[in-house]
């Protein structure tokens, strides 16, 4: 009968027609509408940055793993060595400002290291039989393999420094240390090896350069160590990026990166100033009074964000924001 009916009266026909595809399309669009997410295109990746010493040179990657305890890419992993005193106290740029120039890279099992006037030294990733030194990293602990008697002396030579220091490997099967007790708005189940707090750190090209444009000497992003830079955006977007997919990585903001005397070393010569762009960054850069009992008297840029989905992302990656 149906069939008779089309056939009779084809007009008939598209008017059923037109509204089942009308009652599907509010069926599908309900459900679209309560489930979806909506994606905007913010921005583009321009530069993927590991810094697998802590307070270490980075190492420019084309194309990152991004794993809950943050960036890889094959054997380097996201501050993963550390220098430690002795007695096993974290090292930074901020004691040691000449950190900044030590690069540490990693090939066919072998880590290399290299510095200023130093021959390049190298050691197996690897080394079981070495003890594991038990650290403190702001103020929490947490675990490190020695990567032996002959990186400390180069580390101390290189460094000049007056106490004898050595470095540290984390493994995967030590215990990270819980964000939340460097930041209490971080959620409890979020994990970091040596970073100070988060996984990940990113910033876009705009607000270096929108700072740049404040200093009589301009900044480059490598002063702010951060693991994205992001191009194709207005300064400071980052700032409102709750959610945002880049590759197949979806990452969450937890809060601004409020930031330190560390800004202040210059990674091309290793010389920390104490100054700037810090005393610039704090004349437009402070947090909200309401927010003053998080970042205290520190100047936000960059944003740290948790790994919510892993995944590998690349150079030339679209951003975009996710919301619902
Ligand atoms: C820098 O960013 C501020 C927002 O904090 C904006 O008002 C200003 O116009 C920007 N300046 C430049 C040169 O982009």
């Amino acid at each position: 009968m149906g069939l008779k009916l089309l056939a009779a009266n084809p007009k008939a026909a598209l008017v059923i027609g037109g509204a089942g595809v009308a009652l599907l399309g509010l069926g599908l669009g309900y459900k679209y509408l309560r489930t979806t997410e909506k994606v905007v295109r913010v921005g583009v990746v321009s530069q993927l940055l590991i810094h697998p010493l802590k307070s270490g040179r980075a190492v420019p990657v084309a194309v990152a793993e991004c794993q809950k305890l943050g960036f890889r890419s094959g054997e380097l992993r996201d501050r993963h060595w550390l220098v430690v005193t002795e007695d096993g106290h974290m090292v930074t740029a901020r004691q040691e400002p000449r950190l900044v120039l030590v690069s540490l890279s990693c090939d066919g099992g072998q880590v290399y290291l290299n510095g200023p006037n130093m021959d390049e030294l190298s050691f197996p990733i690897k080394q079981p039989d070495n003890p594991i030194i038990d650290c403190r990293v702001f103020s929490s602990d947490i675990q490190g393999r020695d990567c032996g008697d002959e990186v400390s002396r180069w580390l101390t030579r290189y460094l000049g420094a007056d106490k004898t220091c050595r470095l540290v490997h984390f493994e995967p099967q030590m215990k990270a240390r819980r964000s939340v007790d460097s930041e209490p708005v971080f959620p409890p189940s979020e994990r970091v090896a040596y970073p100070d707090v988060a996984p990940v750190m990113l910033l876009s090209e705009a607000s270096v350069e929108n700072l740049s444009s404040k200093m009589e000497k301009g900044v480059t992003v490598e002063r702010f160590r951060p693991n994205i830079v992001i191009s194709d955006c207005e300064p400071f977007a980052e700032d409102s990026w709750e959610e945002i997919q880049i590759g197949s990585v979806r990452l969450q903001r937890v809060m601004s990166c409020g930031r330190c005397i560390l800004t202040t070393v210059d990674p091309e010569t290793g010389v920390i100033t104490r100054k700037e762009p810090l005393e610039t960054l704090k004349s437009y850069r402070l947090c909200k009074p309401s927010e003053k009992h998080i970042y205290k008297s520190a100047p936000l840029f960059g944003q740290l964000h948790t790994v919510k989905r892993t995944g590998t992302m690349r150079v030339g990656d679209a951003v975009y924001t996710i919301s619902r």
